[in-house]
């Protein structure tokens, strides 16, 4: 009699030990957070800060520009025309003077001119500059 009873303590145990090993791979398995849509998605506060270090240069702080370096982000219908990772691909590349697309005259430096930035430094900067774009 003893004996069955520990079978049946010993089962329920096993039992939740198996739900509870479950239950806690589900938040991991799902957490995993690939296949929406773009590669990668930016930090916008980590962004923010790498926007401030290079690309303030010539955007400004608010990324409205400074005239005769770089151009006003905030109004740009360039930007808002292109998906995230349309805009890591062409801050990578930058776009010369030279360029036809190039309306300044001036040159847009690839990575902004900080070549140590990687591509999820690009992202995070895209995410901060979705926040300032009209
Ligand atoms: C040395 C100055 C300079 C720096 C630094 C710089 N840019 Fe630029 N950027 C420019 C210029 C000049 C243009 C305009 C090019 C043109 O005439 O089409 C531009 C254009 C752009 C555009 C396209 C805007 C539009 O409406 O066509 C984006 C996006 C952009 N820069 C992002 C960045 C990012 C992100 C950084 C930092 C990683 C950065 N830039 C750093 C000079 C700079």
């Amino acid at each position: 009699m003893k004996v069955k009873v520990f079978h049946v303590l010993s089962l329920l145990i096993v039992g939740a030990v198996l739900i509870a090993a479950c239950g806690s791979s589900t938040p991991a398995a799902s957490g995993g957070g690939a296949g929406a849509p773009g590669k990668m998605k930016g930090d916008a506060d980590a962004g923010k800060t790498k926007f401030s270090s290079t690309c303030v240069a010539c955007h400004g702080p608010e990324g409205k520009g400074i005239p005769g370096l770089g151009k006003d982000m905030t109004t740009s219908t360039f930007i808002k025309g292109q998906s995230d990772d349309q805009m890591v691909e062409f801050v990578s590349k930058g776009r010369p003077a030279s360029d036809k697309l190039n309306t300044t005259g001036v040159d847009m430096p690839p990575k902004g001119g900080n070549p140590s930035f990687t591509e999820k430094d690009l992202y995070d900067i895209v995410a901060f500059i979705r926040t300032i774009t009209k």
